[in-house]
């Protein structure tokens, strides 16, 4: 069936790329009252979803780019999901190439947020607004309800937003998308968004690993605590689908299923991506990038094969007292989960600052609450924290967190120390636990670091007592103290 040539400059948007993620938004739109323009580059898919969803709301299907931008009203908007990457700059290119000014771009692929900067300053250099924008909640979320993160220009906001708001998560009225910020801000925060998922998913993974060989539980048993766990500050929807998962027995061998799962996480990038940002800002991230390097450790077949069989001289497990320690692993999992959120906030933070970018983190807590993977009750209370306290140095410096954390600290330091003596790797509950006591130090051993890198590379240091940069002339006999 050939498509045929749409009514010029009718529809109030446009999305291109008819894969799942794009034919759902698509569908969202047009379920919301929008008139949809839709495109592929290969027509048979947006035939596909007009043969299969037409009837669902006013689409618009597009054969050729032509015929797409044509149909568009203007100021025209056009939504590309596309792989992000070489497929992206292709698609901007076609689209820009055919646009005008003031018309408005949008992406709502995972581009990295430097890609999205570059793109963004190439458009607004030809009049042609580039929005970057995330997209959380799979495809599910694509097609109910998402969370959404648009960065690009104000001005762009005030077309595109309405469209976008009708179309994502709600809680209490309130709609789980706002601008977030000038040029890739928004993809930034999905980034960010992305790597919190991650430390997210590996401490839930360590409280599990834990349960099961401390206490020799079933994967259903452990569903069942995770289900109670649900109940209380833990509530999320990355606990719902850990409960789901490990109540999953494998039909074909009525085992559960996680035990018929190779236990080698893969990834896409978005939590690589968010450390070495991090690693550039100089923000410690240390539960993101510990969720990281354990994905990849579980997937290094070499290395796990050459220390297959490594001594461990690990205590036996002999918990007495089961209940406490449930507990006490629950503990450990809330607080580590704290500082993982409140290690993100800090990133976007300082991008805020490196990149000049106007974010509310109250907005961006806000609108995780609903629609994303790491939507979650105590987002709630962070919108809250951030409302209260715009700039919050810490998320667990906020008196209702501090207070979670110090009631956990008992429980936290006898898991990590009961995982170190048992050993089971437990990275994000013992790093999360270090970094807690690395900030409320009074003193580091930095000092000693200032004066080894003085020492062999005469980098100087600062005095606790003087204004100024020293260096102690090493290589003499003297060894004075000089005025750098
Ligand atoms: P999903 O996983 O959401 O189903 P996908 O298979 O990754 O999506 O494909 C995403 C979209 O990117 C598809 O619409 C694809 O177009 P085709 O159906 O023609 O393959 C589109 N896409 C990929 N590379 C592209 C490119 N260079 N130019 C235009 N569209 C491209």
């Amino acid at each position: 069936m050939a498509i045929a040539t749409p009514t010029p400059a009718s529809a109030d948007l446009g999305v291109t790329g008819m894969g799942v993620m794009g034919s759902n938004l698509a569908r969202n739109l047009a379920r919301n009252g929008h008139k949809v323009a839709i495109h592929n580059r290969t027509s048979a898919k947006t035939e596909a979803v007009i043969a299969e969803h037409g009837s669902e709301g006013e689409f618009v299907p597009g054969e050729t780019m032509d015929d797409f931008v044509a149909s568009l009203s203007s100021p025209r908007v056009a939504i590309i999901m596309v792989q992000a990457g070489p497929a992206t700059d292709a698609v901007i290119g076609e689209l820009a190439s055919r646009m005008d000014e003031g018309d408005i771009i949008v992406d709502c692929g995972n581009a990295l947020f430097t890609d999205t900067r570059r793109r963004e300053a190439d458009l607004r250099a030809r009049g042609i607004h580039f929005v970057g924008c995330g997209v959380s909640g799979g495809e599910e979320g694509a097609l109910l309800g998402p969370s959404i993160m648009p960065g690009g220009s104000v001005e762009s906001y005030k077309r595109l937003g309405p469209m976008l708001e009708s179309i994502s998560a709600h809680v209490d009225g309130e709609p789980c998308c706002t601008h977030v910020g000038a040029d890739g801000a928004g993809h930034f925060v999905k980034m960010v968004h992305n790597g919190i998922e991650y430390a997210d998913m590996q401490v839930i993974g360590e409280a599990y690993d834990l349960l099961r060989r401390a206490l020799g539980l079933t994967p259903a048993e452990i569903a069942d605590i995770f289900a109670e766990w649900n109940k209380g500050d833990l509530d999320s929807y990355l606990m719902e689908v850990s409960v789901e998962v490990l109540r999953q027995v494998d039909a074909r061998t009525g085992k559960p299923l996680v035990d018929v799962i190779v236990d080698a996480a893969g990834q896409k990038g978005t939590g690589a991506w968010t450390t070495q940002t991090a690693l550039d800002l100089s923000v410690p991230v240390t539960g993101i990038g510990e969720a990281t390097f354990a994905r990849g450790l579980s997937s290094s077949p070499i290395q796990r094969a050459g220390a297959r069989g490594f001594e461990g001289h690990a205590e036996e497990w002999n918990i007495e007292d089961r209940d406490a320690f449930i507990e006490d692993v629950r503990q450990a999992l809330y607080a580590s989960k704290l500082v993982a959120y409140s290690q993100g906030f800090n990133l976007i933070q300082a991008a805020a600052t490196e990149y000049g970018w106007d974010i509310s983190l109250a907005d961006m807590a806000r609108i995780w609450r609903a629609g994303c993977i790491i939507r979650a009750r105590f987002l709630g209370e962070v919108t809250r924290a951030y409302l209260t306290t715009p700039d919050l140095p810490l998320l667990i410096a906020d008196k209702y967190f501090y207070d979670k954390v110090v009631e956990a600290l008992p429980s936290w330091r006898r898991v990590v120390s009961l995982s170190a003596l048992h050993g089971v790797p437990a990275p994000v509950f013992s790093s999360s636990l270090s970094y807690y006591d690395g900030v409320r130090s009074e003193r580091l051993p930095a000092a000693l670091i200032q004066g080894q890198r003085d020492y062999f590379g005469a980098h100087t240091y600062k005095r606790i007592d003087a204004e100024g940069s020293f260096h102690v002339l090493w290589g003499e006999d003297e060894r004075v103290e000089v005025v750098s």
